[in-house]
């Protein structure tokens, strides 16, 4: 099924990551692939996807949810790729539907509604406060016991940050400490700044939204190897709603 569904424009792909075209596709199955390996997917399970973009990632995973048993619900604050999603994808898998949301408000599910979660390259594009708050939704809509799995830049402390060369992507000349454990840097072919949390600052709040952390791997990039690609520099946490 996944197949009849067509590539979106070419300027909502770029707002998606890893922003390069021949990357969009691939870099979808490499996510959909981690999400398969750590038990975010099962064909049973009712999935969230937070900051779901044109459904990169949620194309690849119109066969692995049984539309009989299981359902996928995306949310996001754009409303053209959320449009696009709707259109193009819960068109031929009508067990998947996506959702504009405002940004930084209360997700639209009852406590307790879903069976896992997920968040590719959304807390990278969020503060401190919206990143705590979004945490605190997700457990309040996921189900205890369940798993959620979201990718942060992650760095061992300030320092590896801060003392960090510019890399060969150029983006790590302008970092700014934002807040204790927060920081951002300007990423040029986005024209934006993305967001970096230290290691103590991920786990105090993410066990204080009421999760267990299972896996809490560093950015290696900022620790001094260089991935293959940015994209590649944000690595997936995941945990455990008590
Ligand atoms: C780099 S894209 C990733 C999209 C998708 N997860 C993927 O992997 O293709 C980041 C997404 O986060 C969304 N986003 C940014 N701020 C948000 C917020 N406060 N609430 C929900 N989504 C947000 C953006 O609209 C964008 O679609």
């Amino acid at each position: 099924m996944s197949s009849k569904i067509p590539l979106p424009p070419k300027d909502l792909q770029s707002t998606s990551g890893p922003f390069v075209e021949s990357e969009y596709i691939s870099h979808g199955i490499k996510q959909a692939n981690s999400l398969i390996k750590h038990n975010i997917i099962r064909s049973n399970y009712n999935v969230l996807d937070v900051g779901c973009g044109n459904g990169r990632v949620a194309r690849h995973l119109v066969d692995l949810i049984d539309q009989t048993s299981g359902t996928y619900r995306g949310i996001d604050i754009s409303s053209e790729n959320i449009d696009w999603a709707k259109e193009n994808i819960s068109s031929v898998a009508a067990h998947f539907s996506f959702k504009a949301i405002e940004p930084g408000g209360k997700f639209p599910y009852a406590d307790n509604s879903f069976d896992s979660s997920f968040a590719r390259s959304l807390y990278t594009h969020l503060d401190d406060e919206t990143t705590r708050f979004y945490l605190t939704e997700t457990a309040r809509v996921t189900k205890p016991g369940s798993y959620s799995w979201a990718t942060f830049f992650s760095i061992e402390r300030e320092t590896d940050l801060l003392a960090m060369p510019v890399d060969k992507h150029k983006v790590l000349r302008k970092v700014e400490k934002e807040k204790e454990g927060f920081f951002t840097f300007y990423r040029p072919e986005i024209n934006r700044r993305l967001s970096v949390f230290t290691y103590d600052w991920l786990v105090t709040e993410i066990e204080n939204a009421g999760f267990e952390i299972i896996n809490s791997p560093l950015s290696q990039w900022f620790s001094g190897s260089t991935p293959s690609h940015p994209s590649d520099a944000q690595v997936p946490w995941i945990f455990r709603k008590k």
